[in-house]
């Protein structure tokens, strides 16, 4: 199981109200306790933070709030002693404004190499005044900044798919390739198990920067997914696999296509690329089904395992997200106001928590999942920093809701994130301390006791420890399958209780079993 941590809301070590390295240091007991094999960090490198650290300053120094490169080196030694492997996060897609490479290509002339390592075009229009082309970026607006002189005189225009402040650079520079392969040695040589790839699909780019068409051939957009993005891969898994003992590279590709997705999968790139697939779908028995058949499917065919993820430090936490009427995930549909039941909300993830530990494959796990954190809706205004939010006009409630500080303690200043009373940089709601740890660790009901067992479980069982999976038959609104010779799982996603299928022994389940039935919203294993 791979934990991911948002270091910035895991824990305050300095208790400067940020989260940090010496923080994360201080509970590496709670994560071996929780049976994580892996952490994968986000950014924790130097960064303005204006789009919390994926807009990389300096990708060989630490970000001074979280720590220093010793503090890292300490962790990944601290957590390998516990038998956790390290993965970082590499955002090759685009730096920082900050990033010495942009500083000296915007105090360059137009023309001047210094800028080619970026895409800086003229403007259309008379004077220049019209973006180069009209495309949206991921984060709403425009993907073209114009620059000014030091006079303020208006200048060419640079691209960035994200935020202004994180400039897209241009892969096809031998010194853009040069510098992520040496980025990559830097910190597989530290003892990073793998990489997680920022916005895999983006890096490459067509030189003449076309406006989109209705239609582009598979390989053929201007700026997603392109062919010749794999080179990129295939020479990092060369320096991956040049290590004594092999690093990974895991993706992030959001692709609708499987047939395009499972291609960063092929033998000679990525190890695995995240689910995004199931991730996002709604919370409804047969798109569950179908997505894990289609998963299952799309890997026959490469030598990776599947992925399973319910959230991530973007995503709107499954305790709210299946608390709604629709329970499926789309950037763009993110509003305020949407009404939401919690308890129920409550009792699905934490039945799809029982699903996702019983499919063979990686899991992956973000961080206050494990406590069934739900979404903080009510941020105020001035604490929200995401710039997905700002960006839209305020009408996208943005992803700083799901990245609030951990609450650790009952009571006591900011619920042990930091131990002091520093505020904490996203504020924690005032019942936050009912979700800590804390509160949660010695009741046998409580969400954090349940992803304990079910972890403890799918190490220990065999049947779950190997591959083999078969669906069984179930009545309609019911997912159950076959694990090894002796466990199943049943997902009973209607609201009324059913049937349990024969069995010798409950081993675990997401709600309290009574007789042979499983309750409605719920997920059990099964020794059978
Ligand atoms: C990825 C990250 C997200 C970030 C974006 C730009 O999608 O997960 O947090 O904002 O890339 O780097």
């Amino acid at each position: 199981m791979i934990y991911q941590v948002y270091p910035r809301s895991f824990a305050d070590a300095n208790g400067d109200g940020t989260g940090d390295l010496e923080g994360v240091r201080s509970r590496l007991p709670y994560l071996a306790e929780l049976g994580v094999d892996a952490l994968w960090f986000t950014p924790w490198y130097r960064s303005p933070q204006a789009d919390g650290g994926y807009d990389v300053a300096d990708y060989r120094a630490i970000d001074p709030a979280f720590g220093t490169l010793a503090d890292a080196e300490r962790l990944i030694a601290d957590a390998a002693a516990l038998g956790i492997r390290t993965i970082v996060d590499i955002v090759p897609n685009h730096v920082s404004a900050e990033h010495p490479w942009f500083v000296e290509a915007l105090a360059a002339e137009p023309g001047d190499p210094a800028r080619d390592r970026f895409w800086f075009r003229d403007g259309l229009g008379e004077s220049g005044e019209i973006a180069p082309t009209a495309w949206t970026s991921s984060f709403s607006g425009p993907t073209w900044t114009r620059t000014a002189g030091p006079d303020g005189t208006p200048g060419q225009w640079y691209l960035h798919l994200f935020a202004s402040e994180q400039p897209d650079l241009n892969w096809n520079h031998p010194e853009v390739m040069a510098e992520h392969e040496a980025v990559l040695r830097f910190w597989y040589d530290r003892g990073a198990a793998g990489v997680r790839i920022d916005s895999a699909s983006m890096l490459a780019k067509d030189p003449e920067l076309p406006e989109l068409a209705e239609h582009h051939e598979p390989g053929t957009h201007p700026h997603l997914d392109r062919d010749e993005v794999h080179d990129v891969y295939r020479r990092w898994r060369k320096i991956a696999d040049s290590y004594p003992e092999p690093r990974v590279l895991i993706g992030e590709v959001w692709l609708p296509e499987t047939e395009r997705f499972v291609r960063y999968l092929r033998d000679d790139e990525m190890h695995m690329a995240f689910n995004f697939d199931f991730m996002t779908a709604p919370w409804a028995c047969e798109a569950i089904r179908s997505s894990i058949t289609t998963t299952f499917e799309a890997h026959r065919g490469v030598d990776a395992p599947p992925t399973w993820v319910l959230s991530n430090h973007d995503i709107t936490r499954p305790v709210t997200r299946y608390g709604r009427e629709d329970t499926s995930f789309d950037f763009a549909a993110k509003r305020f106001g949407v009404p939401t039941d919690l308890a129920l909300g409550r009792r699905r993830a934490r039945a799809a928590a029982l699903l996702t530990a019983a499919l063979p494959g990686v899991l992956y796990i973000y961080q206050g999942d494990e406590l069934g954190l739900p979404e903080v809706e009510d941020l105020p205004e001035g604490a929200r920093q995401d710039p997905m939010h700002h960006r839209s006009g305020g009408t996208d409630p943005g992803r700083d809701g799901c990245r609030v500080p951990l609450p650790w303690t009952r009571t006591g200043p900011n619920h042990g994130f930091s131990g002091t009373a520093a505020e904490p940089w996203l504020p924690q709601p005032a019942d936050w301390g009912s979700h800590a740890v804390e509160a949660q660790q010695g009741d046998p009901a409580s969400t954090l006791s349940l992803y304990r067992e079910a972890l403890r479980l799918r190490r220990t069982e065999a049947a779950l420890r190997g591959t083999d999976f078969a669906w069984r038959e179930s009545e309609p609104g019911v997912l159950a399958f076959r694990r090894g010779e002796d466990l199943t799982c049943v997902v009973n996603f209607g609201d009324a209780p059913v049937d349990l299928p024969d069995h010798a022994a409950v081993l675990i389940g997401s709600a309290e079993i009574q007789g042979d039935r499983l309750p409605g919203e719920a997920a059990a294993w099964l020794r059978t």
